[in-house]
């Protein structure tokens, strides 16, 4: 089939070369015009696993192609789909004036029958919307052209977005067109093999859909940071309490893992977005805004318990200078592992509030260096080491943000050559309690006993 994708960022470019490798025809557009330059090259813009790999077989093979020309796209896709990025606004609604700028480009290019994806997260009603604007650029040319336009939100998770995209446990289609629900049938066939895993129903539930999804995952993490906190306090380990609930199935054992809190590019955003629509509508979200502010604390919770080992009481003092002299190794930048994206990434939380304190942060990542350097650009206040050991390097500390595989061995050796002393916050629970008391490590964690 022939397909197009606007918005080559996460999810268009995952879209685009995972639906060209099952053997559709696809463009994908985008108006950043050195990015497309780049796509061209092969140059992936983002760290993703496998994703260099289907975008350079597929462009050999002449059915995924890179342009940033709408009138291409438009003119050659049967099947539209919108990808472009929906930024919070202000008061953490979603902003939709690139879905809509894209809306309109297609009523105004567009000749024949298509069908319009939207594949962003996109507030409930937004369907509505883009047909409104497709309609509105049809009827200023004077053109009858027919069109739908379908829901079809993406669940993919980053660090193993080709492999979701290419095994989903569920394709949500909303759409009340049985023309349309069939051309979505068609697309997705190749994923559908095995299993039924098309869901199809009414336009506004397949966009509620989305956002539920990622708000019930973040207020289970955001519940596991509650329990953490008060696990702390009762002298409870929220490891232990995670296997006492996790076991049940009701409950299960996906993303109860207490930590720092939560980033990227979704769940922050969502959570507010939804919440606002929830207001819009003169619902008060009592859950929704719990779960955020939760969350917000939680990603000062490295700090505070900093803070606490040094003594240092800031509502007193005040943060100013509290830390001054102090050199923290930091291991982990991206929001999680397997990625470079440090949007909302507790890190960056935690890095300026170590800053702000007069501190200085030597920090690794095995991803996403580049990334890092870019937003904080040259500083003399941070360091960028070439590996973990090398941020340990006369540190008074060592504080973790980020479970990626290459941290969770723990040589005390290299901790005690290198630091200061052997001094841990770990922000993702990585080490178990009574293994870093063996070996002398003072180890704070997160809802565990702290050693100090
Ligand atoms: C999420 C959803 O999982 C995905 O379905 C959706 O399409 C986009 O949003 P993503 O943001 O890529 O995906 O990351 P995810 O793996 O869900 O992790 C989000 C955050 O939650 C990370 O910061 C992670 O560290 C944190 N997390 C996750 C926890 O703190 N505890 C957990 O138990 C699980």
């Amino acid at each position: 089939m022939k397909l197009s994708i606007f918005g080559t960022g996460y999810v268009g470019l995952v879209t685009g070369a995972c639906l060209a490798d099952v053997g559709h025809d696809v463009i994908c557009v985008d108006i950043n015009q050195s990015k497309i330059d780049s796509l061209k090259q092969g140059g992936i813009p983002i760290y993703e696993p496998g994703l260099e790999n289907v975008v350079k077989t597929n462009v050999a093979q002449g059915n995924l192609r890179f342009t940033t020309s709408a009138e291409e796209a438009v003119q050659h896709a049967e099947v539209i789909f919108i990808a472009v990025g929906t930024p919070p606004d202000e008061d953490g609604s979603a902003d939709l004036q690139y879905v809509m700028a894209v809306g309109k480009t297609i009523g105004q290019l567009m000749t024949n029958y298509k069908v319009v994806v939207n594949k962003s997260t996109v507030p409930v009603g937004t369907a509505d919307k883009v047909t409104a604007v497709i309609q509105q650029a049809l009827l200023e040319r004077n053109c009858a052209a027919e069109f739908d336009v379908v829901s079809n939100p993406e669940f993919l998770k980053e660090g193993a977005a080709v492999a979701d995209f290419m095994r989903p446990d569920r394709i949500v289609i909303g759409t009340s067109s049985d023309f349309a629900e069939g051309i979505m049938r068609e697309v997705y066939a190749p994923f559908n093999r095995n299993h039924e895993k098309i869901i199809v129903m009414d336009v506004r539930s397949s966009e509620l859909s989305k956002y539920a999804a990622n708000c019930m995952l973040a207020t289970k993490i955001s519940f596991m940071n509650e329990m953490a906190n008060i696990a702390e306090r009762v002298g409870a380990d929220i490891e232990n309490v995670r296997k006492g609930i996790g076991s049940d199935p009701r409950i299960g054992y996906h993303f109860i893992y207490a930590g720092c809190g939560y980033g990227g590019s979704c769940f922050p955003k969502d959570v507010q977005a939804l919440a606002q629509t929830a207001k819009q509508y003169g619902y008060e979200p009592g859950i929704l805004d719990a779960v955020e502010a939760v969350n917000h604390r939680q990603k000062q919770k490295l700090f505070e318990l900093i803070c606490t080992h040094y003594g240092v009481d800031t509502a007193k003092a005040g943060v100013k200078d509290c830390l001054k002299g102090k050199v923290f190794a930091v291991w982990g930048l991206a929001f999680k592992p397997n990625t470079d994206d440090m949007r909302e990434a507790p890190s960056r939380v935690l890095i300026e509030q170590l800053w702000a304190a007069g501190a200085t942060v030597q920090a690794y990542d095995p991803e996403a260096m580049e990334e890092t350097q870019r937003i904080y650009g040259s500083t003399d206040k941070l360091a960028l080491t070439g590996t973990k050991e090398s941020a340990l390097k006369g540190a008074d500390a060592l504080v973790i943000c980020t479970e990626w595989k290459s941290f969770k061995t723990l040589n005390a050796d290299i901790l005690a050559g290198n630091m200061k002393e052997m001094l841990v916050f770990d922000g993702r629970n990585l080490f178990d309690v009574a293994r870093m008391r063996d070996q002398g490590v003072k180890y704070y964690s997160i809802g565990r006993p702290a050693l100090c």
